[in-house]
């Protein structure tokens, strides 16, 4: 039987609930999220609840991290499903701030981490990665976790929240789990809700082109910009499919890598019907 899961929105209650587990000797742990969860969600619900005492899931989709013409009013939302789930996999609590809570009126304070924000998905998104190092600043503030899970498949995020941790000497222990895929490959993803069967259909090109660099690399190919063609060929085979980018990355900087070697990235994005889809793959396992 899932234990019952206490929704929070208030900033104070939450403090006041991990002030008073830390004070009992807890580890808090906190699993950000935007809700509309899928197993990629219960992949991090399951590692943060192996690693702590009070487990927290925040649920938020976050408005500052949204483009003007972006998708946060269609953002899929179902409370009701996701409470569920979080109790279902041993969240104590679910903290669930409103807009206003989170940011109230006369905001102006921003987290930039520059260079790592500008690359890969921040030249498409200009201000995404502001607004998401700005709302998980504010959630760490917040729960005041002293651990944090992130998926692996959002890698670019993944790095520029471990660089902000770095550089404001945040007492938080940043973690990062694998990717989960459906069995045909495709990563899981809030979005994948918006394709069509079609579009599902068509989304396959992505793991399908992944697959076939590593396999490249495997070959001998290093030369990025053979492995980048290979991609390229595959997701420009699929009519449905438009490609934003590819690049082939240093998984640690994030700069363009003229060859794949051990600590290359390879990244892309591609648009299917309204879904905006990315991935990325380790090239030399
Ligand atoms: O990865 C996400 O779901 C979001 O970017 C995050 C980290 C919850 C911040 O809004």
């Amino acid at each position: 039987m899932p234990q019952m899961t206490r929704v929070v929105t208030s900033i104070s209650e939450m403090r006041a609930a991990s002030f008073e587990a830390r004070s009992k000797g807890k580890t808090v742990v906190l699993v950000p999220t935007m809700g509309c969860l899928h197993d990629g969600h219960r992949a991090l619900l399951k590692k943060g609840r192996a690693e702590g005492g009070l487990l927290v899931m925040s649920l938020f989709v976050n408005p500052s991290q949204f483009g003007p013409a972006e998708d946060f009013a269609s953002y899929p939302r179902d409370l009701d499903r996701d409470l569920k789930i979080a109790s279902e996999e041993g969240v104590d609590i679910v903290f669930a701030p409103d807009a206003g809570e989170m940011y109230p009126p006369g905001f102006s304070t921003w987290v930039e981490v520059e260079g790592l924000s500008n690359r890969l998905c921040g030249a498409s998104r200009p201000g995404h990665f502001r607004g998401v190092a700005t709302v998980v600043l504010k959630l760490f503030n917040a729960v005041q976790p002293q651990k944090a899970v992130f998926g692996l498949k959002d890698f670019q995020q993944f790095r520029i929240i471990e660089r902000m941790v770095r550089d404001l000497d945040l007492p938080v222990e940043v973690i990062g789990v694998e990717t989960v895929r459906e069995p045909d490959g495709l990563a899981m993803s809030s979005r994948n809700s918006y394709l069509t069967p079609d579009e599902r259909m068509a989304a396959r090109a992505i793991p399908d082109s992944l697959r076939a660099a590593r396999e490249a690399v495997g070959a001998g190919v290093q030369e990025s910009r053979k492995i980048v063609e290979k991609v390229k060929k595959i997701i420009e085979g699929e009519p449905l499919a438009v490609l934003e980018y590819i690049k082939v990355c240093d998984g640690e900087s994030l700069e363009d890598s003229e060859e794949a070697s051990s600590g290359s990235v390879l990244f892309l994005a591609v648009r299917i019907g309204k879904a905006r889809l990315i991935d990325n793959t380790k090239l030399v396992q």
